[in-house]
């Protein structure tokens, strides 16, 4: 996988915001919201939304205009339960989006991920642009998962892009072996994980923050 942290005053901004342990819950959501959305603003920008050409009116004249091609579906992937702070941002930017729900929990002894919903469709469109959204990419586990799940219905890895707001070395070594294609955006990256798999400075349980 290509990492991308893009140098963003914003990004930055936040991630200090849900990094700090002193942030309520009700302050570290709109937080991640933040994330998700100029992460998002990042992830789409690299040739990956596809654009049509047409022309429009203006008051004056006839003038070219470029929109955001209808005919290729662009699909939301939060995984919950973190991922779904992400998706107010991302969804604000992408209004039409289909949003497809995959929860996943990860064992706290093993760290092994269960799948507990899957609302995938059984077969997605090869062109289909996929954002898969979760805070945190630790052992990888989690979003190997998603993205097994994702390709066998037919998902491409080159359209497949993940948000993220803090991840791991395991993580990225592992998605990197098993889709090089898949492109990551994250606010930051951190060292390593502490014996009981948690990302060390990260910013803790980010479902727990956010939902309790
Ligand atoms: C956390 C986190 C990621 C996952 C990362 O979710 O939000 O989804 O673990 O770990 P991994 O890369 O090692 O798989 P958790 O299982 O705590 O569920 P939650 O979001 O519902 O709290």
């Amino acid at each position: 996988a290509t990492v991308y942290v893009p140098p963003h005053p914003l990004i930055q901004h936040w991630l200090g915001v849900v990094r700090d342990r002193h942030t309520p819950g009700a302050l570290f959501r709109p937080a991640l919201g933040e994330l998700g959305r100029w992460l998002t603003y990042e992830a789409v920008r690299r040739d990956w939304l596809p654009l049509t050409a047409t022309t429009v009116e203006t008051p004056l004249a006839a003038a070219t205009a470029t929109f955001i091609d209808p005919m290729v579906p662009v699909v939301l992937v939060p995984i919950l339960r973190a991922g779904l702070t992400l998706l107010e941002g991302s969804q604000n930017l992408l209004p039409l989006a289909r949003v497809y729900h995959f929860g996943v929990v990860r064992d706290e002894a093993t760290l092994e991920p269960t799948i507990y919903l899957n609302k995938l469709p059984a077969q997605l469109d090869p062109d289909t642009r996929v954002l898969v959204l979760d805070p945190m990419l630790a052992t990888g586990g989690t979003l190997m998962a998603a993205l097994e799940a994702l390709v066998s219905r037919g998902a491409q890895p080159a359209y497949i892009r993940v948000v993220a707001v803090i991840a791991a070395p395991p993580a990225l070594q592992k998605i990197t072996r098993h889709y090089p294609q898949v492109q990551i955006y994250t606010a930051g990256i951190d060292e390593t994980l502490n014996e009981v798999g948690f990302i060390v400075p990260g910013l803790g349980d980010a479902g727990d923050r956010s939902f309790g």
